[in-house]
């Protein structure tokens, strides 16, 4: 099923999110309509609040991008109570969008490697090192489930120019061309 994306704007998104223990929900439904509801969006990583569920879960579809960021290549896979441990002094800075956030596309600077504890959809836990648009589509994902969005990590400068539309998604004045929640 697609579920609605929520917007920027919605309380949701800035709410500190919880740790999900095995059998508390169904999460392998839950992870197949994030699939389907990120698929429809066309775009890369989807977290749990997006959708209105103030818990720690991302997804990651990245495989349509193997071929321009090799470094994505078999990148689908769902986060569960990821927590990253590590994290590169190296930083690059690279245009970021959002589907909470349509029609806004900043530089974000970020590290640029990162290693990450957490659990699959059969609650396995795993650690992986990630790097370049990996690391980066998974740190902006984390965001979320800290109650974060990309524009607060953008400049001063930039974030005074994207205030109106800002204030344009969070008052339902923007269009998406996907399901959403204003
Ligand atoms: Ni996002």
């Amino acid at each position: 099923m697609i579920l609605p994306i929520y917007l920027y704007g919605q309380p949701v998104l800035r709410k500190a999110t919880d740790e999900i223990e095995p059998n508390e929900i169904d999460v392998k439904q839950l992870v197949a309509d994030m699939q389907e509801t990120l698929t429809a969006a066309e775009g890369c990583g989807l977290a749990a609040p997006q959708v209105g569920k103030s818990i720690r879960l991302f997804i990651v579809d990245a495989s349509d991008l193997e071929e321009d960021y090799p470094e994505c290549v078999g990148l689908k896979k769902t986060f569960i109570n990821p927590e990253i441990i590590e994290e590169s002094e190296e930083t690059i800075s690279y245009p970021e969008g959002c589907l909470s956030l349509p029609g806004i596309s900043e530089n974000v600077v970020r590290p640029r490697t990162i290693t990450i504890t957490y659990q699959d959809e059969d609650f396995n836990e795993h650690t992986e090192t990630y790097t370049d648009f990996a690391a980066r589509i998974i740190q902006h994902e984390y965001d979320h489930l800290e109650a974060h969005v990309f524009t607060d990590r953008i400049s001063p400068i930039r974030r005074q120019f994207v205030k109106g539309k800002l204030t344009n998604i969070a008052k339902g004045k923007v269009g998406a061309r996907y399901r959403v929640k204003r």
